[in-house]
């Protein structure tokens, strides 16, 4: 197994896997550690069935059902993430961290790529340990304080679930949760910023306008391109991805063409 980083801030590509076999337990561990080394990764040529991603899945952690959309036939923990060629909004079309309004937040996310657009559709991935490590020390003292509201309704991240939802539409109701502006990640122990544009709606015990501010600095800071990477999806490419200190952001460059990925979400711990 060899591992490739693809940027200066984080993603790596592993190579030389078959992950629709009877994988090893050394193999398991070396992509963990490949995982929370470099935050995200990537694996190419892995045309796995349903049964064969879920079952990778679980070697890596416990995949839960989606909220908002329902999974496909048969497999209730794996959704489809698609665009079709008549469709202008694309789904989580924005920076985010996945599920940020939920009480225990995914620990990660898989995305395994079944159709994709002759151009664009890409991913990029920002890195908020980075985001958090970059601020001044009078800022970071300021945010290690602070907690944020997340939710799951803010209209911009709404609209890009909008085509799914009505072919597939799960809960409608709202989700909200409390979570630390800045969190310690579970097993490197390491901080990163946890707000994001797509769900963080105001800081706690504060007004919207009184947060806005703070948080749009925030927003344009985390994913400053230096701390970012960016991932060109073949058929058959699979992303592996650590919710608790990347975001990412896919592209909407690529109208009139199909995008289909299938993705697992793996359950998660509260933040603190
Ligand atoms: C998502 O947020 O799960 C979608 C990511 C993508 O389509 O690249």
């Amino acid at each position: 197994m060899e591992v490739k980083r693809i940027s200066g801030a984080l993603g790596a590509e592993i190579l030389g896997v078959d992950l629709g076999g009877d994988l090893a337990d050394e193999t398991v561990a070396a992509i963990r550690r490949a995982f929370l080394e470099h935050l995200v990764v990537f694996f190419h040529d892995q045309p796995l069935t349903p049964a064969q991603f879920m079952a990778f899945a679980r070697r890596m952690g416990k995949p839960i059902e989606y909220p908002l959309v329902k999974g496909i036939a048969g497999f209730p923990e794996v959704i489809e993430v698609k665009k079709l060629e008549h469709e202008r909004h694309n789904f989580g079309g924005l920076w985010h961290s996945d599920t940020a309004y939920l009480e225990n937040p995914p620990m990660g996310s898989m995305l395994l790529a079944r159709e994709v657009p002759p151009y664009g559709g890409d991913t990029e991935f920002a890195n908020q340990y980075g985001a958090y490590e970059t601020l001044s020390e009078g800022m970071r003292k300021l945010l290690d304080g602070l907690v944020a509201i997340n939710a799951s309704t803010k209209a911009d991240a709404t609209r890009t679930r909008e085509d799914r939802m009505k072919e597939q539409g799960h809960e409608t109701r709202q989700f909200l949760a409390e979570h630390p502006v800045v969190r310690t990640h579970p097993e490197t122990g390491r901080k990163a910023l946890y707000v994001n544009v797509g769900h963080t709606v105001r800081f706690k015990d504060m007004t919207e306008e009184e947060s806005a501010p703070l948080l749009e600095f925030l927003y344009r800071h985390q994913v400053r391109p230096e701390l970012t990477c960016r991932f060109r999806w073949r058929v058959g490419s699979l992303a592996f991805w650590d919710n608790r200190c990347t975001q990412h952001n896919p592209l909407n460059d690529y109208h009139g063409h199909r995008r289909v990925m299938h993705r697992i979400t793996l359950s998660g711990d509260k933040p603190r």
